[in-house]
């Protein structure tokens, strides 16, 4: 057997550079598992179809769990001589079983088939394994919250100084997105747990195969309604390199506040040694690498989606070779990001906050400027005049090169007499994120409900 499984209508080989441009053991070897497991309920479904009998389909499943452990235990690998994962394991099945029974497990399954099971089958355990990294993820973001819940910071739009917030409740904008992408992991697997297996090349098979009881065999809930959809549809492996990509956005956003905090100036952060690197001139650097090969990886599973949605767009029905060009920019995605979610995770749980410096810069940039609108709105001003005193209010601060906070009663009443004294209770960064208490607000009390509605929906999960 050379590995090949279209001899019959050919009179000569494949040219070399035919085969080299052809082959793809190099990356798919890693669904051999998955090929085997779809191999074994072929079998139990030619069994039933009365196209083996019972002692050939016992002969087969014990030659297949032969083949398997060889795969596992790396006595069998793809030959320079195979073409694809589906040839080197017919190669070994046949050397295991002979021509004459390993010669029957192809009745009634195509590549086309079983290249599309196996790939659902490989995400549902690749996008399982992402989700229990993001979960850490998730779990590292809500130990800190929980550790530095009640600290102020300024909190910015534009990236300016906008209104103080909690510490914690910044942190959990970067928890909920990630939530998300598990309810978005958890979305996709239920489509991904329909099996292509019986669909043959497009069109189904002739031999009387039940390909629901296939399905179930490999732990799907059903199978495909159409066997042409079945082989040539790949907008699953599209939607899961588009979550895998949205996680990387997700780590790249974190990041870039990361970064911003770490930097002198902001000074609002500190990186454990263990999860930053120096520099090979400058003694005193320490580089927020991670971070930054965070934000660096989004770019490329972005492009690992863009490409494979470039591959799609155009394909006639039903298989065309091109869906060979499905799996590597899947497998990448999902290697970057086992590789890049550990850690991220060990960077953002040993941060350390300067929370002095954050409550320190929390009232400057007149960040407190809404309140004194807001107080005015209570006191029944219409918002539209309470945002020009609020606004002269600043004028004034600016002019004299003060703070909101330091303004005295009398400034305020100089300003404007309905600025009364009591302004002065919501003119402090705890009054300002005390007063935020709506749902979803910054108030402490309402960021320690988050806290507990996060682990809610991480047990739902
Ligand atoms: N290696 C192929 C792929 O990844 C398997 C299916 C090949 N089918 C075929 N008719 N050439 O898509």
């Amino acid at each position: 057997g050379s590995g090949r499984l279209w001899g019959g209508r050919f009179s000569g080989g494949a040219a070399e550079a035919m085969f080299a441009l052809s082959k793809s053991t190099q990356f798919d070897w890693r669904l051999a598992r998955y090929d085997i497991a779809g191999s074994r309920a072929h079998a139990g479904a030619l069994h039933r179809a009365g196209l083996l009998t019972d002692d050939e389909h016992s002969a087969m499943i014990t030659a297949l769990d032969q083949l398997e452990a060889a795969v596992v235990d790396g006595s069998f690998a793809p030959a320079d001589s195979d073409e694809d994962v589906h040839g080197a394991l017919e190669r070994g099945l046949l050397e295991i079983a002979g021509a004459d029974l390993g010669g029957r497990l192809r009745a009634g399954r195509s590549r086309n088939d079983q290249i599309a099971t196996l790939l659902r089958m490989y995400l549902r355990d690749a996008m399982a394994a992402v989700r229990v990294d993001v979960a850490d993820l998730i779990q590292a973001l809500h130990t800190q919250a929980t550790r530095y819940l009640g600290a102020p910071m300024p909190g910015r739009t534009h990236l300016q100084h906008a209104q103080p917030i909690g510490l914690s409740h910044h942190l959990l904008a970067h928890a909920w997105p990630l939530v998300r992408d598990l309810e978005r992991i958890r979305d996709l697997d239920r489509r991904l747990a329909v099996s292509p297996y019986g669909a043959a090349a497009l069109a189904g098979t002739s031999l009387g195969l039940d390909p629901e009881q296939t399905a179930r065999d490999l732990g799907f809930a059903t199978s495909v309604a159409n066997s042409i959809d079945g082989t040539a549809a790949r907008d699953l492996a599209a939607e899961a390199a588009y979550v895998l990509a949205q996680i990387g956005v997700d780590l790249s956003r974190l990041s870039e506040d990361v970064i911003l905090w770490a930097t002198h100036d902001f000074g609002y952060a500190k990186l454990d040694d263990a999860w930053s690197t120096g520099s090979s001139i400058m003694p005193q650097k320490k580089n927020p690498d991670v971070a930054e090969l965070a934000r660096g990886k989004a770019g490329r599973l972005i492009g690992n989606l863009s490409g494979l949605l470039a591959t799609l767009k155009g394909l006639p029905l039903a298989y065309n070779r091109d869906l060979q060009e499905d799996k590597e920019p899947l497998f990448d995605s999902i290697d970057q990001l086992l590789v890049l979610l550990p850690a991220v995770t060990g960077m953002v749980g040993t941060l350390t906050f300067d929370t002095d410096k954050m409550a320190a810069q929390a009232p400057q940039g007149f960040s407190l400027a809404t309140d004194i609108a807001d107080w005015l709105v209570r006191a029944r001003v219409p918002f539209r005049e309470a945002h020009e005193i609020s606004g002269a209010c600043v004028r004034y601060c600016e002019a004299e090169g003060i703070e909101l906070s330091d303004l005295t009663p009398e400034q305020l009443t100089g300003i404007d007499p309905r600025l009364t004294p009591e302004v002065l209770t919501v003119l402090t960064v705890q009054g300002s994120i005390d007063s935020r208490n709506g749902r979803g607000g910054t108030a402490t009390e309402r960021v320690r409900e988050q806290l507990d509605e996060i682990t809610e929906r991480l047990a739902k999960l």
